[in-house]
């Protein structure tokens, strides 16, 4: 499967709707929807009202990644809002099963996000549980930074892992997206891949993620 998700932490926020209208316009697959609690990561963005906004001005799954201390507390917020794809970071959850129960127990998809520097290990005993594995190839926090390489790695043993244990959990990834970097990700076993700067950057949306779709099938 190949989705792209272009995260609307590089959009223009005066103009959000016309902004997720043009990307939907232009074939994108999930809006990516980055909250950040200035804890958690170094930045603050948005919470559930925004996804609410989003919503009313589009039909695409909305795919929410909690980069927020103690998920559990806005988990239900999130899906009343109207989040269809929910990952929270395994660095962030004391009791990650529980997380994934609470997210599936309201209906959403339940995603587990990795940071850079954190080991496969973290999900090997929920992976069962997963509707997708978020495989971070920045450090989270902020939009526009270098693709971090050896996530390749990273998602190619994930990858492993799932076929071996027949599983259809896809992997998403995020941070340094672009038309360069998009080829190498998809070979190494991407199905959902998010990108902000190199989307919401570039003067046409069509055809930037033209560029991806045919990159990625080729
Ligand atoms: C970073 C966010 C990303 C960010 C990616 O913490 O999780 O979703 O928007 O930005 P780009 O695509 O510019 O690297
Ligand atoms: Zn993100």
């Amino acid at each position: 499967m190949s989705i792209i998700a272009p995260s609307i932490l590089s959009a223009d926020f005066s103009k959000l709707g016309d902004e997720i209208k043009a990307v939907e316009a232009a074939g994108a697959g999930w809006i990516h929807i980055d909250v950040m609690d200035g804890h958690f990561v170094p930045n603050l963005t948005y919470g559930p009202i925004i996804v609410e906004a989003c919503k009313r001005v589009t039909d695409l799954p909305l795919d929410v990644h909690l980069m927020i201390e103690k998920p559990d507390q806005l988990i239900p917020e999130f899906v009343k809002a109207g989040a269809d794809w929910i990952s929270v970071h395994a660095e962030a959850c004391t009791h990650l099963n529980r997380s994934i129960q609470l997210i599936k127990s309201l209906g959403a998809k339940a995603g587990v996000a990795l940071n850079p520097a954190t080991p496969i290990s973290a999900i090997e005993w929920v992976l069962e549980d997963l509707d997708f594995v978020l495989v971070m190839s920045v450090n989270p926090g902020f939009g526009g930074q270098s693709f971090i390489d050896n996530s390749l790695d990273k998602v190619r043993e994930i990858k492993r892992m799932i076929t071996e244990k027949g599983l259809d959990t896809l992997i998403q990834i995020d941070g340094g997206v672009n038309k360069k970097t998009i080829r190498t990700i998809a070979e190494a076993g991407v199905d959902s891949f998010v990108a902000g700067s190199a989307i919401f950057g570039s003067e046409s949306y069509d055809e930037t993620i033209a560029v991806f779709k045919k990159e990625i099938s080729e």
